[in-house]
C-alpha cells in the first residue's frame, strides 16, 4: 500500500485531463435488450453528436402526449384534453446512446463521467455494467467509473426513458447536454469539489479588499498530508493573491484556505468581472492535481423595506423566466444560441434569468457569469404531489435531496447565481404541513451554501399568507397575484415581496386584434393573441401592473417575467383541444428569436443606457381605410407627437401616478397603461406614413407596404467562429420594392446554403405552424422568419440564398474564421492551467470546448474596420465581434488603471498608448457619479487633424446616457469633435 502511494504520488501522469464525449455516438429510438453490452452491434444505429435532442425533428402530431387533465393551478376543476401541451413532438419513449472511449487504466488513475443533463431516467452502463441511475433529466450528475474500466476500448451505453404526461412543457429528449470524461490521479479534487466564498471589507460599492475562503475536497488522500497552493488570478491571468498550506486530509473534511484580494473588482451585471482560483494539490513536491474555480467578488443581501442589494446597492430584478429549450434547436444545448439569447435580453435591459422550472445547463450559468446576467436557479416544478401523472413527484421522496445537492454544489461558485428557488407553484404550498417541506429544502440550500437567499414561486398566495409557507422562506416569491403584494408586505415577516413570476401577457408577433382592449383569456379563430399587449390570462396581467409595483413600492424586489422567450408547449390560451397550437404565446421574444412589440415596452423602462422609440401596429391595413386603428408608442421619452401622412394626431404624454389614478376614477380602462405607453386610440387609418417625434427630436416612422417584392437577409453577425458549432441568426424579411416589410405576408421561403457551413434550422414564431424546423424551407409569419446557419470547422465563407415564389431572391455571405470573438468564458471547472490555447493561459485542457481569445492587435484591427458599429458589452456586433467583457478587456489591456478614489467626478481621458497617431484607437475613462458606478468606456479614433471620432461608449448602472450625453462626454473628456455612431 505504501509503495502504491509513493508510486502514484510520483507519477508524472498524475494530472487532470478533461474532454467532451461529443462525436462518434450511435443512437437508437426504442428499447433493445442487449444494448448495454460491449458486444452489441450498433452499426445500424443512427450516428449522432452530443448534445442531441431526438424529438425536435418532429413531425408535430396532435396525438403525441395528449393529456387529459384539469390544470388546477389555472383554476380548472374539470379535466379537459390538452393538445400540444408538451409541444406535439415525439419525446416520449426509450432511447439508447452508445459510444466507446479509451481511458488510462494505469495504477491510481481515476476516470469520472459527468453528465450535464440527460432526459430522462438515465441508466448509464460502462462495459455492460450499470454505473449509475439518475432520474431527473435536467440535473447534472457524475460517477467514478474507474472500477468498471478495461484496458483498451471501453463501451459507454446510456438508456433514457421519457414517460407520457411527465411534463407541462416540451422537455426535450436524449443526451441533450454535454457529457464529460474526466481523468485524474488517485489524489484529486472531486467533481464540483471546491467552494469559494468572499467577504468584502470597507464600502461595499468600492471595497478595499476581499477576503476569500476556499474549501477544497480532496479525494483519494485520506490521512495524507498535502500541500495546497492556491493562486488567485484576475481575468487577465495576473496573480493577485497566493496561499500555500500543508494540511492533513481528515475523514473527508474539506481543506480550507483564506486569501486576500486587494482592491477587488466587483462582479455585477454591468461589470461581470471574474477571478480564477487555481489550486495545485501537491504531495511533497509532486504535483497531483490542478483545479481551477472561477468566481466573482460581490455581495448580496435581502433587507426589509429595501429588498435586494447587490454590492450594497438596491436593485430591482428586471428578470425573465425562461424554459430550457432553444426554440427551433430544441433542447440540445448550444453556446452560441444561449449567447444570442442573453445578448437579446441584455439589449432589452434585462439583468436576470430564472431557470424555470429546472436546473440549467452549466453553459448557461457560465455565460451568465461572463456576460453579466443574474440568475435564480430553480430545481422543481413538482414536489411530492403530482401536477403531471408521471412527473417528478414519483422521485421526490428519494431524490429531492440528492438533486438539490448536485444543483447547489454545481453552481455555488458562480457569481451570476444570486438566489436559489426550491420550487414552482407546488401544490403542497396549500397544505397545512407544506411549510415543513419548504423549510427542509431551504435548509439544504443553507447548509450547502449559506451565502444565498432562497425563494419559492407561490401562486396560492391567499393560502400561503395564512399557513406559514410564505413566512418560512428567505424571500417570498409571488407568482402573479399582484392584488396581494401589499397584503404580503404587511403580513409577512420578511419586509419585501419578489415577483418570482409575472405578467404572462400573451401575444403573437405582428398580429393585432381590433378593437384594442384589455382582455383575459381572449381567443380568436386564428389561434393568435394580439400584439397590442393588452391580453393576459385570468391569473395574470399586462406588464404595466408590474412596472407600477416596482415604481410605487420600495419594498418590491422586481420581477421575473413569464417569459423572455417563447417555448415549445403550453400554448395557453389555446391549450385545450386547440390543435395545431403547440408553442407558447407568453414570450417577449418569439420562438424564432424575433422580438415582439412587448420587447420594446420592457426596453423602454428597463434599458436605461439606450433610447427606445417603437411604434405599433404595422401600417398596412388594406380595407380598413377610414376606420380606427389605435397606435401605441413604446419609448423612454415622456412625451411624443404622432403624425399620419404629416398630419398631427396630437401629443401624448405618459401619465403620472396621480393622473393615472384620476383616469381610473373617471373609468378609463387603460388608466394604468397610460403611465407606461403613449397611446393614440382613435387614429383613423389611411395608407402612407405613420411617424412619431419626441420633444428632443428623436423620430421613428413606418410606411404602408406595397406588394411583396424581394427578400432581405440580415445576419446578427457577419463573421462567426469556424468551430463547427457557432451560429448565425439571419432575419429574413419579405419587403416591397422600397424595402418596407410586408406585415401580412407569409410566403414560403426556401434556403440553400453553400460553403463553410450549413443550414441548421428555420422558424417564424407562429405557434400554430406545424412546419418542422430542420428542413430548409419555412413560411414567413407577419412578413418575417429566421434562418439559422451553423459554421463548419473550416474557415471560409457561407453563402445563404433565400428564394420565394414571385419574389426577388436574397443572398447573404457570412464569413467564418478561426479564433474570432473576445470571449471571457472561464476555463472549464477543473481544467488544467496548461496555457495551450489562448493568450491568458487560463484555458482548460478540454480540447473540444476551448474558446479562442483575440489579441489586442486583432481586436483593434477588427474595431478599426468596423467604425460606426455600436458595441454593447456582452453583445455581439453585426460584424461578429463579441463584446463580452469588452470594456474590462480594453482598459486592462491598454494599461489604464482604474481610479478607485474618484467619486462624484468624471475622470478625464488619459492618454494610454503613447503619442497618438492618426488611426489610433484609444479607450478612455471610467468614473462615478452620484455614488453609482458610472462606466463610460469610450473608444475613439484619432483623425489626421488631431481630433477624435467617437466610436463606442459603454455605460452602466442606471444613468441614462443618450446620444447627446455620449457626444458630450466624448467631446468634454476625450476631445472628440464628431460623433460617428450611437
Ligand atoms: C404559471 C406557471 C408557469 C406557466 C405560467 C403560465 O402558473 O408557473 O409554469 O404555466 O403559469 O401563465
Amino acid at each position: 500500500m505504501v509503495a502504491l502511494c509513493a508510486q502514484s504520488l510520483a507519477s508524472p501522469a498524475a494530472t487532470r485531463s478533461e474532454r467532451l464525449l461529443r462525436d462518434g455516438w450511435r443512437f437508437h429510438l426504442g428499447d433493445v435488450t442487449e444494448a448495454a453490452t460491449p458486444q452489441f452491434d450498433d452499426s445500424k444505429w443512427q450516428r449522432v453528436s452530443i448534445p442531441h435532442d431526438w424529438a425536435i425533428a418532429g413531425p408535430f402530431c396532435e396525438t403525441l402526449d395528449l393529456q387529459n387533465v384539469a390544470v388546477t393551478q389555472n383554476g380548472e376543476k374539470q379535466a379537459s384534453l390538452k393538445t400540444g401541451r408538451t409541444g406535439g413532438l415525439p419525446y416520449v419513449g426509450v432511447g439508447w446512446y452508445r459510444t466507446t472511449f479509451a481511458a488510462d487504466t494505469s495504477d491510481g488513475r481515476r476516470t469520472t463521467l459527468v453528465f450535464d443533463g440527460a432526459m430522462s431516467e438515465a441508466h448509464v452502463y460502462v462495459n455492460g455494467q450499470e454505473a449509475i441511475f439518475w432520474p431527473c433529466g435536467y440535473n447534472s450528475f457524475h460517477v467514478d467509473v474507474t472500477d468498471l474500466l478495461t484496458v483498451g476500448t471501453n463501451t459507454l451505453a446510456v438508456r433514457l426513458e421519457n414517460h407520457p404526461e411527465s411534463s407541462r412543457w416540451y422537455p426535450g429528449a436524449g443526451l441533450f447536454r454535454n457529457v464529460h470524461l474526466v481523468e485524474t490521479g488517485r489524489v484529486h479534487v472531486g467533481v464540483w469539489g471546491t467552494y469559494v466564498t468572499t467577504q468584502v471589507v470597507g464600502d461595499p460599492t468600492e471595497p478595499t479588499e476581499a477576503r476569500v475562503t476556499l474549501q477544497t475536497e480532496v479525494m483519494g488522500a485520506e490521512g495524507q498530508t498535502l500541500r495546497l497552493v492556491t493562486r488567485i488570478l484576475d481575468d487577465e491571468g495576473n496573480e493577485v493573491a497566493m496561499r500555500e498550506n500543508r494540511q492533513k486530509v481528515n475523514h473527508g473534511a474539506p481543506l480550507t484556505q483564506h486569501l486576500l484580494i486587494p482592491e477587488p473588482q466587483l462582479w455585477s451585471p454591468e461589470t461581470p468581472y471574474l477571478y480564477h482560483a487555481v489550486t495545485e494539490v501537491m504531495g511533497d513536491s509532486i504535483l497531483l492535481d490542478t483545479y481551477t474555480t472561477t468566481f466573482g467578488v460581490r455581495t448580496i443581501e435581502v433587507v426589509p423595506d429595501k429588498g435586494f442589494l447587490l454590492n450594497g446597492e438596491v436593485r430591482k430584478f428586471r428578470g425573465v423566466c425562461n424554459h430550457h429549450d432553444l426554440g427551433p434547436l430544441g433542447a440540445a444545448i448550444n453556446r452560441a444560441a444561449l449567447r444570442h439569447q442573453i445578448a437579446l435580453l441584455q439589449d432589452m435591459g434585462c439583468d436576470a434569468i430564472r431557470t424555470s422550472h429546472n436546473m440549467p445547463a452549466p453553459d448557461l450559468v457560465e455565460l451568465c457569469d461572463s456576460m453579466g446576467m443574474m440568475m435564480m436557479v430553480e430545481p422543481f416544478d413538482e414536489w411530492d404531489v403530482a401536477k403531471c401523472r408521471n412527473g417528478y413527484h414519483r422521485f421526490f421522496g428519494e431524490w429531492a435531496e440528492r438533486d438539490m445537492e448536485n444543483m447547489v454544489r454545481h453552481y455555488r461558485n458562480n457569481a451570476s447565481v444570486v438566489m436559489w428557488s426550491i420550487g414552482n407553484e407546488v401544490p403542497s404550498q396549500g397544505s397545512k404541513s407544506g411549510w415543513k417541506t419548504a423549510a427542509w429544502l431551504q435548509d439544504i440550500c443553507h447548509r450547502l451554501d449559506p451565502t444565498r437567499p432562497v425563494t419559492c414561486g407561490m401562486d396560492q398566495v391567499a393560502r400561503v399568507l395564512d399557513n406559514g409557507f410564505a413566512a418560512v422562506l428567505d424571500v417570498p416569491g409571488f407568482n402573479y397575484r399582484t392584488q396581494y403584494y401589499e397584503q404580503g408586505y404587511e403580513r409577512l415577516p420578511q419586509g419585501f415581496v419578489l415577483g418570482s413570476e409575472t405578467a404572462s401577457t400573451v401575444s403573437s408577433r405582428g398580429v393585432y386584434k381590433l378593437p384594442a382592449q384589455l382582455k383575459a383569456g381572449a381567443t380568436y379563430d386564428d389561434h393568435q393573441s394580439s400584439s397590442y399587449d393588452l391580453e393576459a390570462c385570468w391569473w395574470s396581467n399586462t406588464p404595466d401592473e408590474d412596472f407600477a409595483l416596482a415604481e410605487d413600492f420600495p419594498w418590491t424586489m422586481g420581477q421575473f417575467v413569464w417569459t423572455g422567450f417563447d417555448y415549445l408547449g403550453e400554448p395557453t390560451p389555446y391549450d385545450a383541444n386547440a390543435w395545431p397550437s403547440h408553442s407558447s404565446l407568453f414570450g417577449i421574444i418569439d420562438l424564432a428569436s424575433l422580438p415582439k412589440d412587448r420587447y420594446y415596452l420592457y426596453r423602454s423602462i428597463w434599458n436605461t443606457d439606450a433610447p427606445t422609440l417603437h411604434i405599433l401596429p404595422h401600417w398596412t391595413w388594406p380595407g380598413k381605410e377610414g376606420q380606427t386603428v389605435p397606435v401605441f408608442v413604446y419609448t423612454d421619452a415622456d412625451e411624443a407627437e404622432l403624425f399620419v401622412n404629416g398630419k398631427s394626431q396630437g401629443r401624448q404624454h405618459k401619465a403620472t401616478k396621480a393622473e393615472s389614478d384620476s383616469l381610473r376614477e373617471a373609468g378609463d380602462p387603460l388608466w394604468l397603461q397610460r403611465r407606461y405607453r403613449l397611446m393614440w386610440t382613435d387614429v383613423i387609418y389611411e395608407p402612407g406614413t405613420l411617424s412619431v417625434i419626441t420633444p428632443d427630436g428623436r423620430s421613428a416612422s413606418m410606411r404602408t407596404a406595397g406588394i411583396p417584392h424581394h427578400l432581405v437577409l440580415e445576419p446578427d453577425r457577419r463573421v462567426i467562429q469556424a468551430d463547427g458549432e457557432d451560429l448565425c441568426y439571419v432575419t429574413v424579411s419579405v419587403v416591397d420594392k422600397d424595402g418596407n416589410v410586408c406585415p401580412n405576408d407569409n410566403s414560403l421561403v426556401r434556403f440553400a446554403v453553400k460553403g463553410a457551413g450549413s443550414f441548421r434550422a428555420a422558424a417564424a414564431g407562429d405557434p400554430t405552424s406545424l412546419e418542422v424546423f430542420h428542413q430548409p424551407q419555412h413560411h414567413a409569419f407577419s412578413g418575417r422568419l429566421t434562418c439559422i446557419l451553423q459554421s463548419s470547422t473550416q474557415a471560409g465563407k457561407i453563402t445563404l440564398t433565400a428564394t420565394a415564389k414571385g419574389l426577388k431572391r436574397g443572398i447573404l455571405t457570412v464569413e467564418t474564421k478561426k479564433g474570432i470573438g473576445l470571449s471571457p468564458t472561464p476555463p472549464h471547472k477543473g481544467g488544467a492551467k496548461d496555457g495551450s490555447n489562448g493568450s491568458n493561459g487560463l484555458n482548460g485542457s478540454n480540447g473540444q470546448s476551448q474558446e479562442q481569445w483575440l489579441s489586442i492587435q486583432e481586436m483593434l484591427t477588427h474595431a478599426r474596420t468596423h467604425i460606426g458599429t455600436r458595441y454593447r458589452r456582452g453583445g455581439t456586433t453585426p460584424a461578429g465581434f463579441d463584446c463580452s467583457g469588452f470594456t474590462t478587456y480594453l482598459y486592462k489591456r491598454l494599461g489604464y488603471k482604474l481610479h478607485r478614489s474618484s467619486r462624484d467626478q468624471f475622470l478625464d481621458g488619459t492618454l494610454v498608448t503613447g503619442a497618438l497617431q492618426p488611426g489610433d484607437l484609444v479607450f478612455f475613462a471610467r468614473g462615478k457619479k452620484q455614488n453609482r458606478i458610472h462606466h463610460v468606456g469610450i473608444l475613439t479614433q484619432v483623425n489626421a487633424d488631431g481630433t477624435f471620432d467617437f466610436i463606442h461608449s459603454s455605460t452602466s448602472n442606471g444613468i441614462r446616457i443618450d446620444n447627446s450625453a455620449q457626444a458630450y462626454y466624448a467631446s468634454r473628456y476625450c476631445g472628440a469633435r464628431r460623433v460617428i455612431s450611437n
